[in-house]
């Protein structure tokens, strides 16, 4: 299976970054989202990541136009009929994904590879909302893009196997490492790290700690290089509770349940950095 045309639809932080690090692969790309502003912030995003390796002198000027020249917004999904891949990044929602992927099913091609970059959703559920599951795909990618190796590729039940296979070659194209896994509630990555992120929040919750503390001591005392809180405002509370919520339900076991003051900063709108403000202040 080749992989040369892709579509991108989200051009927030994650699907940005996806884009640009498919067309530095080589790749043509669209990148769509539902508005022409929302584009321009997303390509405006990468143009400035673009040219802070040119003035690093890790790209030259030349290969910066390059990259930015396989890079196209598009506002509508005309483009679905002339891709061989699909690369979802749209808000981390069943009915938004699923709303999405059955019309991206009936306006692409039928060879056409339909991923999800969903942290947490079952990819098995979500490929039931098109009419060819065995070519939907989880393809996880950590953010910021751009800096983290990892593509976690998730296989739902009817995934076929040269689906898989073209996402992980796919994958070593973009110079990432993929790792594939089977399709249950939050993956590796999340199943891993958000209750970690949950039980940190529960940590200032019961006032064991300020969020300063808690950071200071998995920075210091693991070697994280940043500290849950300080990750949980980069990744956007909504989406942490979101994937609380997947791994509470799909799990069924208490020890997931999201703490409350996570669902309180929701509630008031402090999602992290994309708010200007979570468990830090960043305006
Ligand atoms: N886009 C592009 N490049 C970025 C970037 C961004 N958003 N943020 C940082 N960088 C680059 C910087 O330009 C810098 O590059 P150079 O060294 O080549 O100049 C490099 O990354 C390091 O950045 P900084 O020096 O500014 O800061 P840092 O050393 O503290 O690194 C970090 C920043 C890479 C974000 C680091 O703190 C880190 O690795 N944090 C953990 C990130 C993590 O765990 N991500 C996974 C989140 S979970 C997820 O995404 C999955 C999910 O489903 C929720």
């Amino acid at each position: 299976m080749n992989i040369n045309k892709v579509l991108v639809i989200g051009a927030g932080q994650m699907g940005s970054g996806i884009a640009q690090v498919m067309a530095q692969a080589g790749l043509s790309v669209y990148l769509n989202d539902i508005s022409e502003e929302f584009i321009t912030r997303g390509l405006k995003g990468i143009e400035k990541n673009l040219q802070r390796n040119v003035d690093k002198g890790r790209l030259s000027v030349e290969g910066r136009d390059e990259i930015l020249g396989r890079l196209q917004g598009e506002v509508s999904l005309e483009r679905c009929s002339q891709v061989d891949l699909v690369v979802e990044a749209v808000i981390e929602n069943l009915e938004v994904k699923s709303k999405l992927l059955a019309k991206l099913d009936s306006l692409c091609p039928s060879e056409t590879i339909l991923a999800t970059n969903t942290s947490s959703l079952p990819i098995t559920q979500l490929a039931s909302f098109t009419k060819r599951p065995e070519k939907v795909v989880g393809m996880h990618f950590m953010n910021p893009v751009p800096v983290m190796k990892l593509v976690e590729i998730i296989a739902g039940l009817a995934t076929a196997p040269e689906v898989t296979k073209a996402i992980e070659e796919l994958t070593l194209k973009l110079e990432k490492t993929p790792v594939i896994v089977n399709d249950y509630p939050g993956f590796v990555a999340n199943r891993i790290l958000m209750p970690m992120i949950n039980e940190a929040i529960y940590t200032v919750y019961e006032g064991v700690a300020t969020p300063e503390a808690v950071d200071e001591v998995m920075k210091l005392g693991m070697n994280h290089p940043m500290g849950p809180l300080a990750l949980a405002d980069l990744i956007g509370l909504d989406t942490c509770l979101a994937i609380m919520e997947v791994l509470h339900e799909g799990l069924g076991d208490s020890k997931y349940r999201p703490c409350p003051l996570l669902r309180n900063y929701v509630y008031a709108g402090w999602l992290g950095r994309k708010t200007g403000k979570g468990f830090y202040d960043y305006r």
